[in-house]
C-alpha cells in the first residue's frame, strides 16, 4: 500500500502533483457546493491535510457522507492550492476509499476538549489526539538526539541488562523477577530457597545502568546506556514512574567538572535540537500547554546554569522566608519544594548542586577530602527539580569498601564492581538523565504519566 506522509506533502509543497494519502478522518464538512471538506491527520505531522470530495466520487452518497471522526481511509487525488484559510493546499480527491468506520455513538474521541486524565484511561486512543502525537513526535526527535549527541562525541552506545542481581542505587527500591509459584515458594531454614528460582539467586529488574556502564567505560573509554529502568518506590507524584528511561553517559579519565561539563553541554544540545527540529509541535505546546516553554528553551541555551555546593544551598534556604512542609538543616536530603526555590525563585534558572552529604547519596561516589561530603552534581530546573543526578565515582579500593560497610550494604555483593578498582582504576564519572522529566520540561506538560505512551505508576498497569 503506497502512500505518501502528509509531512512531506505539506513540506514539498507541489501543486499539481498526485499523492495517496492514509490516514485518520478528523472531521468532515459537507459545502453546499455539493461536496465535502475532509480534514485527515496521519500522525507524521500536527497539521491535517484537507481533502476536497465532490459528490460525483462513485461512493458519495454511500460512504463519503457517512465519514466521521476517527473513521481510516484512502484517498487519491491531485494537490492543489487552497483558497480556504487556515491551509495552503488542498488535496481534490479523485477516489476515496474507507478502510475503518469508527461509530460516534461510542468512538470515545470527538472534536471537543478531553481532559488528560479522560485520556489516561484510554491510552489506547489518546495517541490520536494533537498533544500525544506531538508528545510522541518530540519524544522520538529526543531520542534521535541523544544519540547524535554521543555518537558525533565517540560515545559507545551499550545495552546494560534489565534484570540484574545488583542493587546500584543500594537503595532496595526494586521489583523481584521469579519464576516461583507464589502460592508455593521454596523455603529452606525459614528463607526463600533461590538456589531453586531461574537464576539460582534472587534477581530483579534494574534501577540503573551505571554499574554495567562503568564496567566498559573502564574500558571502552566513554560509553552511554538509554534504556528502561525500574524503581518500586511508592510516589504517586507528577514527576515519578515505576517504569521510565534513562540515559546513562559514563567516562574514565573523567572528574566531576568534566561530568558537569558535559550535562550542560547535552541539555543545551537537546533543546536547540527539539526548537530546530519540532517547529511546529513546539509552537503547539506554546499556544495550548504552557506559553512559556519555547522562551525558556531559548533562554536555557544561551544563559549558564547556576553552579552552587550543597551546603550553599542549605544556607539560602535556610534564610528564605518561604515556610517549607520539609525543615531545612544541613544534612536532610532535598525535597521538591526546596529544589524548586532555589530555581524558580532565588536563581530563575537551572543550577547544579555539588558535593551532598555522604549520608544521603549512593555508596559509589566519590569521597572528598573533608570526608563528610561526596563528589554528586544533580542538576535542577524550574517546575520539576531534579532531572540528572551524577558524580565522579570512587575508584579508591578501600575507601570504596567501607562506603558500602557504611551503608549497610555486602561487599561481597559488589565483588566485580570492587575488582575495577584493583585492576587499572582511573579517575571516572557519569550521571543519569530521567528521559521523560526532560520531555516534560521541553514540552511544559505538567504530569509525567502524559510523557510517556504507557506509563506504570502504582496501582496501574494498564494497556
Ligand atoms: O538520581 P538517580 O537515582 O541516579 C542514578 O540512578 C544514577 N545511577 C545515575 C548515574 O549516575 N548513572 O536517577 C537519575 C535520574 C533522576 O535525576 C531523575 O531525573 C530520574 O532519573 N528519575 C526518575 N524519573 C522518573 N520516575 C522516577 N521514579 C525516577 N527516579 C529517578
Ligand atoms: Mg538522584
Amino acid at each position: 500500500m503506497k502512500r505518501t506522509r502528509i509531512a512531506e506533502i505539506l513540506s514539498s509543497d507541489k501543486v499539481g502533483a498526485k499523492y495517496t494519502v492514509m490516514g485518520w478522518v478528523r472531521t468532515r464538512r459537507d459545502s453546499k457546493g455539493g461536496f465535502s471538506f475532509i480534514e485527515v491527520n496521519d500522525g507524521s505531522c500536527l497539521s491535517g491535510l484537507q481533502i476536497i470530495a465532490d459528490e460525483k466520487l462513485s461512493n458519495y452518497k454511500v460512504e463519503v457522507l457517512k465519514l466521521q471522526t476517527g473513521c481510516s481511509i484512502k484517498a487519491v487525488g491531485t494537490l492543489a492550492g487552497s483558497p480556504g484559510k487556515g491551509q495552503k493546499v488542498e488535496l481534490q480527491a479523485e477516489e476515496i476509499e474507507v478502510f475503518g468506520w469508527a461509530d460516534p455513538a461510542v468512538y470515545p474521541l470527538q472534536k471537543k476538549h478531553h481532559s488528560f486524565e479522560f485520556l489516561r484511561t484510554i491510552a489506547h486512543l489518546r495517541p490520536r489526539t494533537n498533544t500525544f502525537s506531538a508528545v510522541a513526535r518530540v519524544r522520538n526527535a529526543m531520542c534521535r538526539a541523544i544519540h547524535n549527541f554521543f555518537q558525533d562525541r565517540g560515545f559507545i552506545y551499550l545495552h546494560t541488562p534489565i534484570i540484574t542481581g545488583s542493587d546500584c542505587e543500594g537503595a532496595g527500591e526494586m521489583f523481584k523477577v521469579t519464576t516461583f509459584d507464589l502460592d508455593n515458594i521454596p523455603r529452606k531454614d525459614g528463607h526463600i530457597d533461590f538456589v531453586r528460582d531461574f537464576f539460582g539467586d534472587p534477581a530483579n529488574l534494574t534501577v540503573s545502568g551505571q554499574l554495567e556502564a562503568e564496567i566498559y567505560a573502564l574500558a571502552m573509554g566513554d560509553v552511554y546506556t538509554f534504556g528502561p529502568t525500574f524503581r518500586a518506590e511508592d510516589s504517586n507524584t507528577s514527576r515519578h514512574l515505576a517504569e521510565f528511561w534513562m540515559v546513562e553517559p559514563e567516562m574514565a579519565f573523567c572528574d566531576l567538572e568534566g561530568d558537569v561539563s558535559l550535562a550542560v553541554e547535552f541539555l543545551k544540545y537537546i533543546f536547540a535540537y527539539v526548537l530546530e527540529n519540532c517547529t511546529e509541535d513546539m509552537e503547539f505546546f506554546n499556544r495550548f500547554i504552557d506559553s512559556s516553554v519555547i522562551e525558556t528553551l531559548e533562554n536555557q541555551i544561551s544563559q549558564d546554569f547556576e553552579n552552587l555546593t550543597y551546603t550553599e544551598g542549605i544556607e539560602i534556604l535556610s534564610k528564605a522566608k518561604e515556610k517549607f512542609q520539609f525543615p531545612i538543616k544541613w544534612g536532610v536530603d532535598l525535597q521538591s519544594e526546596h529544589e524548586r526555590y532555589l530555581c524558580e525563585k532565588v536563581f530563575k534558572k537551572p543550577i547544579i548542586l555539588v558535593d551532598y552529604p555522604k549520608e544521603i547519596k549512593s555508596f559509589y561516589m566519590k569521597l572528598n577530602e573533608d570526608g563528610n561530603t561526596v563528589r554528586a552534581m544533580d542538576v535542577l530546573v524550574p517546575k520539576i527539580g531534579e532531572i540528572i543526578g551524577g558524580s565522579q565515582r570512587e575508584d579508591d579500593y578501600d575507601i570504596l569498601v567501607e562506603r558500602i560497610k557504611e551503608m549497610n550494604l555486602n561487599p561481597d555483593d559488589y565483588w566485580w564492581y570492587l575488582e575495577l578498582r584493583k585492576f587499572g582504576s582511573t579517575p571516572h564519572a557519569g550521571f543519569g538523565l530521567g528521559f521523560e522529566r526532560l520531555i516534560q520540561f521541553v514540552t511544559g506538560l505538567s504530569n509525567i504519566r502524559d510523557v510517556i505512551p504507557f506509563p506504570r505508576t502504582p496501582g496501574n498497569v494498564s494497556f
